[in-house]
C-alpha cells in the first residue's frame, strides 16, 4: 500500500489505453515514470476518458486497459511506491474537467497542434467530436487535481502542458492560489521517438502502417523484421544529424535508450558499420531490453486479482487526494454545500 511522503514533490502522468504501447511510449514516458519513483510521490493513470475521444471498440478498450496496467507494472511501476489507477475510476477527473471548461477559451484550444493534426483529414466539423477538441482541458484537470509539481511526458505533450499551466494561473488569479503550477519533465533522450516508416513523424500506436512502430509486446521476429525495413537514407555514413539523416538519427536515439548509453556513444560505436548491421544491432538491443518486461507481463496477465487490487487501492487513494482539491475548487467557484 502506497504511503506518500509529504516532503516529496508530486508527479502525475497519464497514458491512453487507446492502442498497444509502443517503444515511443516506453522510452518517451514510461521509462521516466519508473526512474522517478524513489524521489517523488508518483501518480500514474490509464486515461480511458481520453481514449474515448476517438471511437473505441468497448470489449477491446476494456481488455486493453487491464493488460496495459499489467504492462506498466511489468515495466517497473512499483505499486508499493506509486499509484496506478484507471482515470474513469476517479470521478473527480470528469468533474474538474467540466469546471475547468468554464475557465478555458475556444481560441486557445483551437491552437492545439495535436487537435489540428488529428482533424486535418476530417471533411467537416460535423465529424469532429467535441471531446477531441476539449481533451487538453481534461488533461489539465488530471494534472491540477493532485497539486502536481512535475509532469513527465514526451515532447508531443508540451503544448498541452503549457495550457494546463495557463489554466492554473488563470484560476489562481481569478480567486486565490488553488493549484500548483506544474513543470514538464522531458528526460534526456527518448522524448521523441519517430516512426520507422517516416522518420520525420512521431512513432504512434495509431499509425495505419504496422511497420512504423514497435510495440512493447512485439515478438523478437517482428521486431527484427520491422527494423530491417526501417527507412534510412541514400548515404552510407552513420552519424547523428536529425535534420539531414532523420532515419539513422532516430535509430541511434532508440539504440541509446535501449542500451542506456548516450547518443554520442552510440554514434561512435557504429561509425564504421554498414546500415544493415546497424539496424540488426538496434533490433537486438530493443529485443533484449523488452524481454524481461514481456516475461513479467506474461505472468501478470494471469494474476488478474492482484492487478485489480492495485488498481482499486490506487483509485481509492487517488480519489481521496483528488477530492481535497475538488472540494476547494467547488467552494471557490461558489457551489452551495450542505456540509
Ligand atoms: P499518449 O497516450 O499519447 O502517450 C503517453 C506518453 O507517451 C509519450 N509518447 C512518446 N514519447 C516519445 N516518442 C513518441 N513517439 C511518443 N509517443 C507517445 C507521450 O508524450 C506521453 O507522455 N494526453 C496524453 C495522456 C494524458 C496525460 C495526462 C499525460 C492525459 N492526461 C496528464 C500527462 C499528464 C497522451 O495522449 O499520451
Amino acid at each position: 500500500m502506497v504511503q506518500f511522503d509529504k516532503d516529496k514533490k508530486i508527479i502525475f502522468s497519464g497514458i491512453q489505453p487507446s492502442g498497444e504501447f509502443t517503444i515511443g511510449n516506453y522510452y518517451g514516458a514510461i521509462k521516466n515514470w519508473v526512474a522517478t519513483q524513489e524521489e517523488y510521490n508518483c501518480i500514474y493513470s490509464l486515461v480511458d476518458l481520453h481514449a474515448i475521444t476517438v471511437l473505441q471498440d468497448p470489449a477491446t478498450l476494456r481488455k486493453r486497459t487491464f493488460e496495459e496496467a499489467a504492462i506498466l507494472i511489468a515495466a517497473g511501476i512499483d505499486p508499493e511506491k506509486a499509484l496506478l489507477f484507471v482515470q474513469s475510476h476517479v470521478s473527480a477527473h470528469a468533474e474538474l474537467g467540466w469546471i475547468l471548461n468554464c475557465y478555458s477559451y475556444m481560441g486557445e484550444l483551437s491552437r492545439m497542434t495535436q487537435f489540428k493534426d488529428k482533424t486535418a483529414k476530417a471533411s467537416s466539423n460535423d465529424s469532429i467530436r467535441v471531446g477531441l477538441f476539449d481533451y487538453p482541458v481534461l488533461m489539465a484537470a488530471d494534472i491540477l487535481l493532485y497539486q502536481t509539481d512535475v509532469v513527465p511526458v514526451g515532447i508531443d505533450q508540451k503544448q498541452h502542458l503549457e495550457l494546463a499551466r495557463d489554466i492554473a494561473q488563470r484560476f489562481n488569479q481569478q480567486y486565490s492560489p488553488t493549484f500548483v503550477v506544474p513543470e514538464g519533465y522531458f528526460g534526456t533522450s527518448g522524448a521523441k521517438i519517430n516512426s520507422l516508416a517516416n522518420p520525420e513523424k512521431k512513432m504512434s500506436k495509431s499509425d495505419e502502417n504496422e511497420n512504423a512502430f514497435i510495440l512493447m509486446k512485439d515478438t523478437p521476429d517482428r521486431i527484427r523484421n520491422k527494423f530491417k525495413r526501417a527507412v534510412t537514407d541514400s548515404e552510407t555514413e552513420i552519424r547523428y544529424d536529425r535534420e539531414n539523416k532523420p532515419g539513422i538519427s532516430n535509430l541511434l536515439e532508440i539504440y541509446s535508450c535501449a542500451k542506456r548509453v548516450s547518443i554520442e556513444e552510440a554514434a561512435k560505436e557504429f561509425e564504421n558499420e554498414n546500415y544493415g548491421n546497424f539496424k540488426l544491432a538496434v533490433a537486438e538491443a530493443v529485443i533484449e531490453d523488452l524481454k524481461p518486461i514481456q516475461d513479467k507481463f506474461a505472468e501478470l496477465v494471469k494474476e488478474k486479482e492482484y492487478v485489480n487490487k492495485v488498481l482499486k487501492e490506487s483509485a481509492d487513494y487517488a480519489s481521496y487526494l483528488a477530492n481535497k482539491t475538488l472540494d476547494k475548487v467547488k467552494r471557490k467557484v461558489g457551489f452551495y454545500s450542505t456540509k
